[in-house]
């Protein structure tokens, strides 16, 4: 469920006309809101109520400082995957312990920072990570909290570009080899070993392969702890699927996923993390755009938006699906016509869907792809020497502009000429 609902044949943002927001910062723009933003956070917290738990929201899937200071404000931990992530939720005003850090290949300067500023844990990929957050560590005179994270080489049945939890993938270490990595972790003076970490992809439509991962982890936790690991925090990653098409069936909603944890979790009495991103901030958000030109083709009709890939790149990139409304209703029963809907950058690759079936539009008629929160501003770019596009928050009735679009002169000039030209 979210806040973006036709009212009397307009779609609102919570109580706010889309079309006003539109009238006041031009097209194309994201805008979030508040209170999708809030409920999603909340199912979780109450997916896990009777556990020790903390919910961090992945933001690298949305990470403007509004959105950040919303959720931070709601009781949110965050986990971040890069140093610029970490000064953000940082800004926010997240506590370091309240910051978990992710990702592959943290680099020597990231891990001093986040020693330095508090950190809730690493969650180490690799040995040689292992021994750089030592070193680091060591010379700081800190001892720095780590899980480690396991690749329990298990199917999500996701998009393989965001599959995560198959030994062919870069992430984690195998799930075989965990038992020496303890060992050794537990060998370095600078680190403590809290617990264990796994994710295995992002878009997950159905439960049973987070039910298969937190088994193996559940195991995990018992082995380890015969080995005299003091194993007292389990970090569960992200990866509940959203609805992107209202025609399909929804994936299972976090009560259902708490649950699957509860029971495959539940008697370890250890502290659960969770790391949801797209569940919380994707359907918070849309994306509006305004139609240039309806161009006739040979055999179909091209619907070419002000918006492109360089603004939302997920079908480019993953085939991704956005459903994609009109911002002013269409009349009940109005013939549809099949589009190609494209934006105005000189690629074919942008193209955000072919032969969708619409009511018929007009030049400077606005569209609403829904469901663009997650992986969507985070993930654009000014390719074609289009500028960031605006972001927006709503708030009941209020809306604020939450990163500006910026003008052309500033995007040129952040370009600096050698003296040389
Ligand atoms: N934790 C870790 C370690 C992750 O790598 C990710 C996402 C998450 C949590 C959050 O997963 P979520 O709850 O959002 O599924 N750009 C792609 C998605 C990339 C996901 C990367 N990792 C897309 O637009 O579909």
């Amino acid at each position: 469920m979210d806040h973006f609902i036709y009212r009397d044949g307009a779609l609102y943002a919570e109580d706010v006309p889309v079309a006003e927001i539109a009238a006041a910062v031009g097209t194309p723009f994201y805008v979030y809101s508040t209170a999708t933003l809030l409920r999603h956070f909340r199912l979780f917290d109450e997916a896990l109520a009777g556990l020790d738990h903390l919910v961090c929201y992945a933001m690298k899937a949305a990470s403007n400082q509004a959105i950040l200071k919303t959720l931070a404000q709601a009781g949110a931990g965050m986990d971040v995957v890069s140093q610029g992530e970490y000064l953000r939720a940082k800004a926010a005003g997240v506590s370091g312990d309240k910051i978990v850090f992710s990702g592959v290949g943290k680099t020597a300067e990231e891990i001093r920072t986040a020693l330095t500023g508090g950190i809730r844990q690493f969650n180490v990929e690799s040995e040689p990570e292992m021994a750089a957050i030592n070193a680091v560590a060591l010379d700081l005179g800190v001892v720095a909290p780590i899980t480690i994270r396991v690749n329990p080489d298990v199917d999500a049945k996701t998009h393989a570009k965001i599959a995560t939890g198959k030994s062919e993938n870069k992430f984690g270490i195998p799930i075989s080899r965990a038992r020496d990595v303890y060992a050794l972790a537990a060998s370095m003076k600078g680190l403590d070993v809290i617990g264990i970490d796994v994710h295995i992809g992002s878009q997950l439509t159905e439960l049973e392969p987070f039910r298969l991962a937190y088994q193996k982890v559940a195991e995990l936790t018992e082995t380890l702890r015969a080995d005299g690991h003091d194993i007292r925090r389990l970090d569960l990653g992200g990866g509940l699927g959203i609805p992107y098409e209202s025609s399909n069936t929804a994936p299972p909603l976090p009560i259902d996923y708490g649950a699957m944890v509860k029971e495959s979790l539940g008697h370890l009495n250890v502290e659960i993390e969770i790391e949801p991103g797209r569940l919380i901030a994707g359907n918070s958000g849309i994306m509006v755009s305004k139609v240039i030109y309806v161009k006739q083709g040979e055999d179909r009709q091209f619907l070419i938006l002000d918006g492109a890939m360089n603004d939302l790149i997920r079908p480019a990139m993953y085939e991704a699906h956005h459903d994609i409304i009109p911002v002013i209703e269409a009349e009940p029963g109005m013939q549809q016509t099949a589009y190609d809907i494209v934006g105005p950058v000189c690629e074919s690759g942008d193209t955000f869907a072919k032969g969708r079936h619409m009511a018929p539009l007009k030049a400077d008629e606005l569209v609403a792809f829904r469901s663009a929160g997650a992986y969507g501003a985070v993930m654009s770019s000014e390719y074609n020497s289009r500028p960031l596009i605006p972001e927006v928050l709503v708030n009941g009735d209020q809306f604020a502009v939450i990163r500006k679009r910026p003008t052309f002169d500033e995007m040129i000039n952040r370009d600096t000429i050698p003296e040389w030209l």
